[in-house]
Parts: structure tokens; sequence; C-alpha cells
């Protein structure tokens, strides 16, 4: 078979993936609640920028101001001393936002995981992973060589199950804070407790916890993330994955967490290692945003406020989301064809809300993200949109 004949098949199962670009936006600063697609301006409720972070003037004026002073691109790793002072010092900051001793800068959220996990859990050691974590964990388990068991998702019972007959030398428990098709929250506080148990005890059988925060930083605990939203210290074997890409609205990632596992991942992690360092322009923009989310609360208040409108309303108009405790709200669907005919429709009412189907999700959905950029008329508007086209009127 082809790749022609392969494609032709994904269209006729409604599968198949397609690239759609946005055209400049018509009001000067960029914001990502509405985008221009094919001429037309749509209400945009696919991005992840929660915090309507994306165009904000500190962002723009922070990366122009770093481009005049270091250029653009930077020409080797950082090991390589392609990194510029100000990588160290968003690596401060972000030490300091989420509780840890250190942290590290990676180029994406898909680096760090494929590039720490690897590092964290070798040959004897064993990754236990939620079995809907996001497709980057499972590509860091796969790259690694410790052996992966999957438990059942959000379920800490059958954790410590697994932890008590598979655990290594090394374990580690790596999770998704907030899931991001689901918009569901991972039981952290039953999970740090069954990893606190396990490293209280005597014996060198140790667990680490990798938390995921793509979603959860600058969404829960007012924003700082998944341990602040449950109360939890950061501990030294705790990791805090998260990135700059979604509600911090620039783009990278980070793991924080303690001196010692900062400096064996800036040894180890391939991701890391071989690989250009990101734009100072980029690490300014995220220096920027991380001052944003502490100066500007009403940001975070407003993602809630937006988020529990919509969440009311589609549960008025009889719409099932799931477990979802978090501004990604999903639509469950029957088939694929009804997702990508529901997200047509949609587009008809000038709302993009893409169709998520296999092999992304096992179950095929409208994936909705509110944001703090919405106004409570561009919620309003989904939601007859929404109305509409189920009662067979869109
Ligand atoms: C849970 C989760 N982890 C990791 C990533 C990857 O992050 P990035 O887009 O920065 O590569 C994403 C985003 O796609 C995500 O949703």
């Amino acid at each position: 078979m082809t790749f022609a004949d392969r494609l032709g098949e994904l269209l006729q199962r409604n599968l198949l993936r397609s690239i759609r670009d946005r055209e400049a936006p018509r009001a000067h600063a960029a914001d990502l609640s509405r985008i221009i697609i094919g001429g037309s301006e749509l209400l945009n409720f696919a991005s992840n920028d929660y915090l309507g972070l994306a165009g904000h003037s500190s962002l723009v004026k922070a990366a122009r101001e770093a481009m005049e002073t270091f250029g653009f691109g930077t020409g080797a790793s950082r090991l390589l001393a392609g990194g510029t002072s100000l990588h160290s010092e968003l690596e401060h900051d972000v030490a300091a936002f989420k509780g840890t001793e250190a942290a590290l800068v990676f180029n994406s959220g898909y680096a760090a995981n494929t590039g720490a996990l690897p590092s964290l859990a070798g040959e004897g050691d064993t990754l236990f992973s939620d079995e809907l974590n996001h497709a980057s964990i499972i590509d860091g388990c796969r790259l690694s060589r410790a052996k992966t068991v999957i438990y059942r998702h959000g379920d800490a019972d059958h954790l410590a199950e697994l932890l008590e007959s598979e655990g290594g030398q090394r374990s580690v428990v790596v999770t998704d804070t907030v899931f991001s098709m689901d918009g569901d929250i991972a039981p952290l506080g039953a999970l740090h407790a069954l990893c606190a148990r396990y490293n209280a005890r005597a014996g060198d059988r140790s667990v680490l916890l990798y938390i995921d925060d793509a979603h959860g930083t600058g969404v829960l605990g007012g924003g700082r993330g998944a341990l602040s939203h449950f109360g939890i210290r950061p501990e030294p074997w705790i990791l805090q994955m998260g990135t700059f890409s979604k509600a911090l609205g620039s783009f990278g990632a980070f793991i924080a967490t303690d001196k010692d596992t900062v400096q064996w991942l800036v040894n180890t992690a391939r991701g890391f290692i071989f690989s250009t360092a990101l734009p100072a322009a980029i690490v300014a923009a995220s220096r920027a945003a991380l001052r944003a989310v502490q100066e500007e609360p009403f940001r975070v208040a407003a993602l809630w406020e937006n988020r529990a409108r919509l969440q009311r309303g589609l549960r008025a108009a009889g719409f099932d989301t799931l477990q979802s405790g978090t501004p990604i709200l999903p639509l469950a669907m029957k088939t694929p064809e009804e997702a990508v005919a529901f997200a047509e429709q949609l587009r008809k009412h000038r709302i993009h809300a893409p169709a998520i189907r296999p092999p992304t999700v096992a179950k095929p959905r409208i994936r909705l993200t509110v944001t703090a950029g919405h106004t409570p008329a561009d919620i309003d508007a989904l939601l007859d949109a929404l109305t509409a086209i189920r009662k067979g009127k869109g």
C-alpha cells in the first residue's frame, strides 16, 4: 500500500488530519480567543492560551528587547554556551515560582518528557504510567530502558498494587496533572501519599513522582500549578515538569526539582544535551509571562469564571463533558464521523473547536478550551451554536 492509498483510507474513515494555518489577526495585538482561517474570523475554543498571555504586550516587549540584545538564533546547545544569562535567570524564576531548589529549561514539553524519563529510569528500574498520559510521556517511557507498567486511569489503588508487585531498584510514577484530552485532574493527593509512604520505608528502594503540569501551570493553584492546588510541599523526590507554551503564552518547558536531580538531567537528558538552546527572545517572553501570572491574578480568576459559565451552560443543554474539572471541556461524540460533522457545523457558526479522534483518544470528541480572553458573550455564542446543532438546526 502506498502512502497515498493509506491517506485515502484515513480520509474514508474520517481520521485524516490536516494543517490549518491561521492568518494575521486584524486587531493589533494577537488575541487567540479569535482567529482568522480562510479569510473568516472564528471564535477560537481550541487554544491552550488559558490566561490570554500569548499576545500580552509585556511578553512581546521582552522578546523584542532580548532579540535586540542577543540577536535571534543561539548557535549551539546550552552545554556549548548557546544559552544566555536570561536562560539561567528564567531557571531561577521557575524554581522560585514552583518552590524548588532548582529548575532546568527544555526546548519543549515533548523534549522534556522524552529527554528526562530515560535519564530518571534505566535498566532494572520501573516506570509507572497512567493509561491516559500524554503521547510525549508514552514516548519517553518507550525510549527508556526501564520496564513500563501502565496503571488504570487515575487509580491510586491499582498503582499501589503494581508498585508492590512490579517495583524495580528505582520506581518512577509518572502522571499528567490535568489530562489534556479529558480535562480531569489526577488524584495527586493519593499518588503523593503513596510515594511518600514508600520513601519513608527503610531500604534503598526509592520512588520518584514525575508530574506533567503542562495544563496545570497557570491554571490550578492560583496559577502556581497542581502541587499548590493540592497543598503538597515540593520534595526532592518530586519532579514538576511544566510548559511555557500553554497558559504562559510563550514556548518551551521546564523541570523544577532539587539541585542534584537537575544536575543529573544536565548530564544525561539527551533532549537537553543534543539540542540547540532556545532563542533569548523566547526565554525573555517566558520570564515576562511568569511575572504576569503573579502580578495579574485577575487572569486566573477570569479563566475560572469563564469555565464555570461554560460548564453550567453545557450541563443545562445536556452535554456530557466526561470527568472534566478544568477549562478543558470535552464533548463526547459517538463516532469520528459525528465528531468531524459537528466541528464542521461549528465552523458554520464561526466557531473553531476541533474534532479529536483515534488514535489521539480512544473515544471521539470535540475538545473545547475556554480561556480568560473569552467574553461572556463569546461563551453564550458557543452555547447557542451547540444547542442549535444538537437540535438539528445547525
Ligand atoms: C500534557 C502535555 N505534556 C506535554 C506536552 C508537550 O508540550 P509542548 O507542546 O511544549 O511540546 C503537551 C502539549 O502538547 C501536553 O498536553
